[in-house]
């Protein structure tokens, strides 16, 4: 256990590396504070540099040329791709599938799995905190297939409800995908449970990880998911590039779902052979520079202290507990107790969710508001829409003590 000054210290070391940390705000002329995390995270000076490396110094196409400059792009690319297996403990690196995001990869599973796997009749399980990525995925891929997409509801913490699970379960059901963390509760579902209960009735795991994988809990080796996805850009990469895991033996019997480039063998107009894993998922060029990015994103989560990360979550967890206690206001959508993540989806049905984070951002503090792309979990809870505040591991205390003033002005402009 740190003590509070090392903690501190080792936080503006890590804001050191963000000089996103000192964007003006035009209003306040005081640095923007961050609070939006969850919809992107901010990228470290690193990755900012590792794009603008390729895009300076390789900027050629990899994989097919043989001059010294692809050779040196195509391992930079292809090194990140092992940084990602090993940091998520995949056991080959041909489980690592890039694609342009977490939506692209659960699409990708959907499509290619799913579809050709599951038979009418049978039965996906879905949890109600799914993102809509994890929800019109699958209506889209199973259409007309008479296919089952069923919601398991959540316990008043805001969990996955096992009982509701098992007690749902048939012979029909072959597949659950939902996600490590919520984007709306930032509360860690029973992945193991999960894992347990999928594995001894043959079911197969699918793990929305979009919002798991800047804490560095992705193991999919512990989880044994069959699949799981995951973005760059809300893990300290660029946008446009997202991860597919999956099991090789899945990923051997399914088909592509897009066509040119990598991904082909050999192509003549009576018969075309894909290339092997992981190419034949990876059609055209693909988003090159945004790969140097996520290896340096990654390189830079893996040199964290994961302890002192923890630790500084509840640091920064209790202080914002304390500004909902004060203001006594705003209803905190999931159970204080079971969040997992410094992430507040907050509402008071006084207030429009918009007017509070407009007026947020006039104090230059920037949150999200709306529905969080969760329509499903709102109407659970009985809202439409929320304000969401959350933070990451370079957000510090100042930052939370200045939120909680602006909250406290932003109530009372809009009683
Ligand atoms: N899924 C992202 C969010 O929660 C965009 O804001």
């Amino acid at each position: 256990m740190k003590n509070l000054e090392t903690l501190r210290k080792q936080n503006n070391q890590w804001r050191g590396h963000f000089d996103s940390l000192l964007i003006p705000c035009k209003k306040t002329h005081h640095p923007w504070i961050f609070f939006d995390n969850a919809a992107t995270s901010l990228k470290p000076n690193s990755v900012i540099d590792a794009v603008v490396k390729y895009y300076r110094e390789l900027p050629v196409n990899i994989h097919r040329s043989v001059h010294e400059l692809g050779e040196e792009a195509t391992a930079i690319y292809e090194n990140t791709r092992d940084e990602i297996q090993t940091w998520i403990k995949a056991k080959k690196r041909e489980e690592i599938i890039f694609t342009r995001g977490t939506t692209e990869s659960l699409n990708l599973v959907a499509h290619g799995y799913a579809k050709k796997f599951l038979n009418a009749g049978d039965e996906i399980f879905l949890s109600t905190s799914e993102h809509h990525s994890n929800i019109v995925s699958w209506q889209i891929a199973l259409k007309d297939l008479g296919i089952k997409i069923t919601p398991i509801p959540l316990n008043h913490d805001g969990t996955i409800n096992l009982e509701e699970l098992k007690s749902a379960t048939t012979e029909h059901t072959k597949m659950i995908s939902y996600p490590a963390i919520s984007n709306v509760l930032g509360i860690i579902n029973p992945i193991n449970e999960i894992r347990d209960w999928a594995k001894s009735k043959g079911i197969i795991t699918v793990i929305d990880g979009a919002q798991a994988a800047v804490h560095s809990i992705i193991d999919v080796l512990e989880w044994d998911a069959d699949f799981v996805a995951f973005s760059g850009h809300k893990m300290l990469g660029p946008t446009g590039i997202g991860i597919l895991y999956g099991k090789e033996k899945w990923l051997e019997q399914m088909d592509p779902l897009f066509g040119g480039g990598d991904m082909i063998d050999q192509v003549a107009f009576d018969k075309t052979t894909y290339n092997q894993l992981p190419y034949k998922f990876e059609a055209g060029t693909p988003s090159i520079g945004e790969v140097f990015g996520l290896g340096a994103a990654v390189k830079f989560i893996k040199n964290l202290d994961q302890e002192a990360l923890l630790e500084w979550d509840k640091v920064l967890m209790n202080k914002m507990e304390k500004v909902f206690q004060e203001l006594d206001v705003f209803t905190v959508l999931g159970d204080l107790k079971h969040k997992s993540t410094p992430l507040y989806s907050f509402y008071a049905k006084a207030f429009h969710s918009h007017d509070v984070a407009q007026l947020l951002s006039q104090f230059g503090i920037a949150i999200r508001s709306g529905h969080l792309c969760a329509q499903p979990l709102m109407k659970s809870f009985g809202v439409t829409a929320v304000a969401r505040a959350s933070l990451a591991f370079y957000n510090n205390e100042d930052e939370i003590e200045r939120f909680g003033e602006a909250l406290k002005k932003t109530k009372a402009m809009l009683q």
